[in-house]
C-alpha cells in the first residue's frame, strides 16, 4: 500500500529531524545513538525499496551529488557585511558613544543603557544559508560579500545544519547567516589521523574548517567535523505580519533555533559598556574551556529598530562591533637556542625570541620542546617563527614563516654535556626527551626536586617558594631536601630580601611538615611518573614507607594503575644509594611519616566507593577536591578526571559545569558532598 508506506517514510523523516534537533542545536538527545541508527537504517532501507519516493530533504541525502569541478557563483541578495573592531575598553566605549549620538539619546550619570547582545565571535567562515518554505535550497561562502561561493552540497553534510525547518511557522524565505567551524576536539581527531597516515596537518581550526568547505567532493566534506551557529539572517520574506521575525535580534536568534537552527548557548542579553566588559571577561576566561575558537566578542544592538535608523558605513553595520580578543599568534623572530634542565634531568631545548606580546603578554621564550619537534619544523637560530601562547598554555613555537629564510643556516644540535652540572647527556632509543645523567647531582635538578618536596601538594611547606629555593641552592645552602631541616632562622635571616620575621616562619612551617602522610611523602620524592594517585595507591597498599621501599617490582605490578615503567622508576629510585641516604637524613631530621592504619579489608568491600570510578567537579562546600579525592581513594574509589559511561559517579560542587552535563547526559548518578560523607559512612 504505497501511501501508507508514505506514510511511514514522512514518520521516520520527522522523528528523524526532531531528534537531530534535539541532539544538534538543543544539545539534549533524548534517545542513544543507537536507537538514531536503527530509525535511521529503517528509512534508508524504505527508500531503497522505494526510489521514487526520495525527496532532496530527507536525512538520508545530505551526500547526494557527485564531486563538481568548480564551484559556482552566487549573488547576495543582501551584502554579507564585515564587523569594525575595537581593542580596548577606550574605543568600545567610544563606540558605544556614536551609537548615544546617533540615536540622540542621552547618558544617563554617565552611563550607557543601549541594550546589546553579547556573542562569541567565531573562528571560522560566514555562510548564507538560504531556504524556501522550509526547504534548504542553497548555500554561499561571503566571498567578496557581494559574490560568494556555492557551497550548498557540502553544507548539507553538515549534520547541524537543517535540511528543513521544522514547524511551520517561519518565513517564506528565510536566508540565514552563521558560522561555519571546526569544533577543537573534531580538529584535533582530524590532526591525528592525517599525522598518522603521514598526511599533512591542518595548521588551526579555522584552516581546517575552509580547507574542508571547500572541496569539490562533498563526500570529503561530509567526513570532516563541522558545526554551524547562526547569528544574523539575510533577505526574509513572507511570514506573518512583518516578515515573521521578532523585533528583537535576541528574540530573532531564538526563533531561529526553534526553526531547528543551531545558535550558540553562550549568547546573551546585556545592557551597556560595563556589562559588555563583564561579559568580554568572561568569556575571556573560559575561552580555552569553550569546545570551539573563537578570537573575540561581537555586540550588537539588540533593538531591530534602532539598527534600521543606525544603518551601515561602507562594509560594516554601525549597530556592532567585535572587541577582539588578544591574538595567540604572533610572529618573531629566533634570537637563541638554549637547553633547560627539568626536575627529572629532561633537557628541553627553548627558543629566545626578540620580544613579542602575544595571548596578552610579552614573551621572549618559547618551549620548542625537543630535537624531534626541532627537526620536524625545521627551526633554525634566524628564523621568524609563529609564536602561540593560548591560556595559561607555555608559549611555544608552532613553525618556521614560510619563505622567510633567507640564507642558510646551520641547524639546531643537541648538547653533549648537561649546561648545568656538565654530566653527559643520554638520549634513550624511541624517547624524544634527552636527559642528564647527573640525578640529584645536578642543581637543575636539585633545585627543581626541593621545589617539588615543598610544593602544596608534596610536603605543603608555606613560604618555601621556587625563588627562595634557587637561591639556596645557589648559596649551597642545601644540596638535598634533607638540609632544608637543618636551615636556621638566621641563617634565612641573612639571605636577600629575606626578613626576620620570613625566616622565622619558614622554620615553623618546616616544623610543621615533619609529620606528613605516608602518601605524600611518597609523592614529595618526586620519584619519575609517580603522581598523586600512585602515591596513594601505593600508600594504601603497602602502607609503611620500608615496605615501599624494599618492594619488588612483581608486587609492585600488582598495584592498581602501575605498570612496568612506572614499577621500574620505583625500582630504580629506591636502588639509587644516594636516594635512600636523603631518606635516611630526612628521619634523622626528626620527619616521622604517618603510616596507614591496617584496614580491615572486609570493610572495603562493605564500602559503596569499593571499586568504583568517581569524577570530581566544582566547588565543594567543605573539603578541597584534593581531600575529597584523598577520602574516595582511601574508601577503595578510583578517582578520574573525566566523565565516560565508565563512570560510576560524579561528585558535585558549586559550579560544577560541562562535567555535569555530561553525567546527566550519561545517566551517571550525581551526588554531592553530604551524600559522599554518608555513603563513607
Ligand atoms: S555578525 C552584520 N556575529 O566575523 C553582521 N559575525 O569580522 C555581520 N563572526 O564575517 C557579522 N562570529 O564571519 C557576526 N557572532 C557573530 C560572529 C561573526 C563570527 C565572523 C563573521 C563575519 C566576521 C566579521
Amino acid at each position: 500500500m504505497p501511501s501508507s508506506i508514505k506514510k511511514q517514510i514522512e514518520t521516520l523523516r520527522e522523528q528523524l529531524r526532531y531528534h537531530a534537533y534535539q541532539y544538534y542545536v538543543l544539545d539534549d538527545p533524548d534517545i542513544p545513538d543507537a536507537e538514531y541508527d536503527r530509525l535511521y537504517k529503517q528509512l534508508v532501507a524504505l527508500e531503497e525499496e522505494h526510489p521514487d519516493l526520495v525527496t532532496s530533504d530527507s536525512p538520508t541525502q545530505r551526500v547526494g551529488s557527485s564531486p563538481l569541478t568548480a564551484f559556482e557563483q552566487i549573488q547576495h541578495q543582501m551584502p554579507m557585511l564585515s564587523l569594525d573592531n575595537v581593542f580596548n575598553e577606550e574605543d568600545l566605549q567610544a563606540f558605544d558613544q556614536r551609537i548615544h549620538d546617533r540615536l540622540n539619546i542621552d547618558r544617563v550619570d554617565g552611563d550607557s543603557e543601549i541594550g546589546y547582545t553579547a556573542e562569541p565571535k567565531l573562528d571560522g567562515l560566514a555562510i548564507s544559508i538560504r531556504y524556501e518554505d522550509g526547504e534548504l535550497i542553497y548555500a554561499a561562502t561571503r566571498g567578496d560579500g557581494t559574490t560568494g561561493e556555492n557551497v550548498t552540497q557540502n553544507i548539507r553534510t553538515l549534520q547541524s545544519v537543517p535540511l528543513r525547518l521544522l514547524g511551520d511557522d517561519y518565513p517564506q524565505v528565510l536566508e540565514v547567516r552563521g558560522e561555519v567551524f571546526m569544533p577543537k576536539a573534531g580538529f584535533d581527531a582530524l590532526n591525528k589521523k592525517a599525522k598518522q597516515a603521514g598526511e599533512k596537518e591542518f595548521v588551526n581550526p579555522r584552516n581546517a574548517a575552509a580547507g574542508s568547505l571547500r572541496q569539490l567532493d562533498p563526500a570529503i566534506t561530509a567526513t570532516r567535523p563541522l558545526s554551524l551557529y547562526c547569528y544574523s539572517t539575510g533577505i526574509v520574506e513572507g511570514g506573518a505580519e512583518g516578515n515573521g521575525l521578532a523585533d528583537t535580534h535576541y528574540e530573532i536568534l531564538q526563533q531561529l533555533k526553534g526553526f531547528g537552527l543551531p545558535v550558540c548557548s553562550e549568547i546573551k542579553k546585556v545592557s551597556g559598556v560595563k556589562s559588555c566588559l563583564a561579559y568580554y571577561e568572561d568569556i575571556l576566561k573560559r575561552r580555552d574551556e569553550l569546545p570551539y575558537d573563537i578570537d573575540g566578542i561581537v555586540y550588537k544592538v539588540n533593538d531591530i529598530a534602532l539598527q534600521n535608523r543606525l544603518g551601515f558605513v561602507a562594509r560594516a553595520p554601525r549597530w556592532a562591533i567585535a572587541h577582539k580578543f588578544p591574538a595567540q599568534e604572533e610572529v618573531s623572530r629566533v634570537v637563541e637556542v638554549d637547553f633547560q634542565v627539568g626536575r627529572t634531568g629532561a633537557i628541553t631545548p627553548v627558543a629566545r625570541l626578540e620580544p613579542v606580546f602575544v595571548g596578552g603578554v610579552t614573551v621572549s621564550n618559547a618551549t620548542l620542546h625537543n630535537m624531534d619537534e626541532i627537526r620536524r619544523k625545521d627551526i633554525r637560530v634566524g628564523d621568524q617563527v609563529i609564536v602561540r601562547r593560548a591560556g595559561d598554555v607555555i608559549p611555544e613555537v608552532v613553525r618556521v614563516v614560510p619563505g622567510s629564510r633567507k640564507k642558510q643556516l646551520p641547524e639546531i644540535q643537541m648538547l653533549s654535556a648537561c649546561p648545568v652540572c656538565g654530566s653527559a647527556v643520554e638520549q634513550i632509543e624511541g624517547e624524544a626527551v634527552a636527559r642528564c645523567t647527573g640525578g640529584l647531582y645536578c642543581k637543575a635538578q636539585r633545585a627543581e626536586a626541593i621545589k617539588h618536596f615543598a610544593s602544596r601538594k608534596a610536603m605543603d611547606i608555606d613560604g618555601l617558594g621556587d625563588k627562595l629555593v634557587e637561591l639556596l641552592v645557589e648559596q649551597e645552602l642545601i644540596h638535598d631536601v634533607a638540609d632544608l631541616y637543618q636551615l636556621t632562622a638566621e641563617a634565612l635571616a641573612s639571605l636577600e630580601r629575606m626578613g626576620e620575621k620570613s625566616a622565622a616562619n619558614l622554620v615553623a612551617a618546616l616544623a610543621a611538615s615533619k609529620r606528613p602522610k605516608l602518601s605524600r611523602f611518597i609523592y614529595a620524592l618526586g620519584i619519575r611518573e609517580v603522581g598523586e594517585t600512585t602515591a596513594m595507591n601505593l600508600a594504601n597498599e603497602f602502607r609503611t614507607l620500608k615496605a615501599i621501599q624494599t618492594s619488588e617490582y612483581e608486587s609492585l605490578l600488582e598495584v592498581q594503575d602501575i605498570g612496568p615503567i612506572v614499577a621500574q622508576h620505583i625500582v630504580n629510585f629506591f636502588q639509587q644509594p644516594h636516594n635512600i641516604e636523603v631518606i635516611d637524613k630526612l628521619l634523622a631530621a626528626g620527619i616521622e611519616v604517618q603510616e596507614v592504619e591496617k584496614r580491615d579489608p572486609s570493610e572495603l568491600e562493605n564500602s559503596d566507593f569499593a571499586g568504583k570510578t568517581v569524577v570530581i567537579t566544582g566547588t565543594l562546600p567543605t573539603f578541597s577536591r584534593g581531600e575529597a579525592k584523598d577520602r574516595l581513594l582511601a574508601a577503595g574509589a578510583k578517582v578520574t578526571g573525566s566523565i565516560s559511561v565508565k563512570t560510576d559517579f560524579l561528585l558535585a560542587g558549586d559550579k560544577a559545569g560541562s562535567k555535569l552535563n555530561k553525567a546527566e547526559k550519561l545517566g551517571v548518578t550525581v551526588i554531592d558532598e553530604a551524600t559522599m560523607l554518608e555513603m563513607l559512612g
